[in-house]
């Protein structure tokens, strides 16, 4: 069982589109997926077309097992939906002093007990308690960004806040960069991605184009790999040399490559 978590405290980057898209991937791939939605905004049900419920809620504040708070949204896939309440699961972690360790070992351990292959957890975006909680939980820590001069400041602030938390903890401290909103055609986006290399290496992940087909999908209560599977924000962009780039199927090949070489 691997568990990833999807940080980034800047709104907007593509944290919930990447959650629900590759875990609906892993899933069609016959991975038993559970998708946790650790955001008060229940941005992971409204992609999906389901009700926010206070699943999060339940399960940490109210201590109710897993199995009873997550739904079945698909084949394979399960889904524990958030909505305003989960702000109630960050008061309690505020106050004690161990609610962070708390829920990353009661989600390893119930995970497991339900035989999930891998579990992803979508974030608010914030930096404070839940997305601790969430590093300390994982075994990779993605962090979505788009490739905007501003949106690679606060990059610096997450990788730092992880390299503190696994200092800290056994959490292995393995993090990935996604670079979102790819636009292949202005120099702005090719230049901030060659920084990102530069400073990242191999831990940047291919981009995946900008596509509004990711935005239509959810108001039709389908995954992008339903309602559109040919286009750009999945199967990639080429580039000059006739090369295929990116794009989600790639990110979740290379992820299953991951987990089944670690
Ligand atoms: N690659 C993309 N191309 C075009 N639109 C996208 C792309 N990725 C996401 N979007 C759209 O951008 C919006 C924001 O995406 P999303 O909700 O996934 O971001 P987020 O990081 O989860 O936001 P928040 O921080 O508020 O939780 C959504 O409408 C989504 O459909
Ligand atoms: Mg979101």
């Amino acid at each position: 069982m691997k568990i990833f978590s999807f940080i980034n405290q800047k709104g907007g980057v593509g944290k919930t589109t990447s959650v629900v898209t590759l875990g609906s991937g892993f899933a069609l791939r016959g991975y038993k997926t559970l998708l946790m939605d650790c955001d008060p905004q229940g941005h992971i049900a409204t992609q999906l077309g389901i009700h926010k419920a206070p699943g999060l809620r339940r399960w940490y504040y109210d201590e109710e097992p897993l199995e009873q708070v997550m739904m079945t949204v698909r084949d394979n896939l399960y889904v524990v939906p958030g909505d305003k309440t989960t702000d109630r699961v960050l008061g309690r972690m505020r106050e004690e002093q161990w609610g962070t360790a708390e829920f990353a070992d009661r989600l390893r351990e119930e995970s497991t007990g339900l035989e999930m292959d891998v579990v992803l957890l979508d974030l608010a975006p914030s930096l404070n308690h839940l997305q601790i909680a969430a590093m300390l939980a994982s075994d990779y820590v993605i962090i979505p960004t788009r490739l905007r001069y501003t949106d690679l400041d606060g990059v610096n602030e997450i990788t730092r806040s992880i390299s503190e938390t696994a200092r800290r903890s056994r959490m292995p401290g393995r993090f990935y960069l996604l670079p979102t909103f790819f636009d292949r055609v202005t120099r702005e986006t090719h230049q901030r991605l060659v920084e990102l290399v530069t400073a990242f290496g191999r831990q940047v992940l291919p981009p995946i184009p900008q596509d509004v087909k990711l935005a239509e999908a959810p108001g039709r209560g389908m995954t992008i790999w339903e309602y559109a599977p040919q286009c750009a924000a999945v199967q990639g962009y080429i580039n000059g040399n006739g090369k295929t780039i990116g794009g989600y199927a790639a990110i979740l090949d290379e992820l299953i490559a991951l987990i089944e070489g670690a």
